[in-house]
């Protein structure tokens, strides 16, 4: 977990440019695509910029903690690993101040609770 202004610029980039590669989730169907974590997301770097507030970029990998048809799915749509993106990864700019960052040391707790509190209504945590 990193967390820095450069960084987050690149990854806006990133989010700009990959979205072009999505064609093939299309295939699964409308309803698919919205019922599945999104690859990416970045929370408003705009409200974000209290005193205290820390942005991170955070790379997490997906967990069931039941067992679960969509993180099955997951996990098979990823490994067609030359035309697919690794979907039990997911990649966010999170404002985890929102969720009790008060130093460092407790920088991945909060960003799991911020990631978590999203991935709640998919059944799915990190
Ligand atoms: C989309 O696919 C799901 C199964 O993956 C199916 O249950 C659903 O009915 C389909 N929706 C449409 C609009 O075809
Ligand atoms: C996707 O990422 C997870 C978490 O890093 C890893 O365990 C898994 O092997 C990856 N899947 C593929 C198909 O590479």
């Amino acid at each position: 977990m990193q967390c820095h202004k450069t960084i987050l610029t690149m990854c806006f980039v990133m989010a700009t440019v990959l979205p072009g590669s999505f064609g093939d989730l299309m295939k699964w169907n409308d309803t698919t695509y919205l019922e599945i974590p999104p690859l990416f997301h970045l929370d408003e770097w705009a409200l974000c910029q209290r005193p205290k507030d820390v942005y991170c970029m955070v790379d997490a990998a997906l967990i069931s903690p039941k067992p679960s048809p969509l993180f099955d799915f997951l996990k098979e749509y990823s490994s067609n690993t030359q035309k697919h993106y690794n979907r039990t990864l997911v990649h966010r700019g999170v404002c985890i101040s929102k969720c009790g960052a008060e130093g460092p040391e407790t920088w991945r707790g909060a960003a799991e609770r911020c990631l978590n509190n999203n991935l709640a209504q998919y059944g799915l945590e990190v």
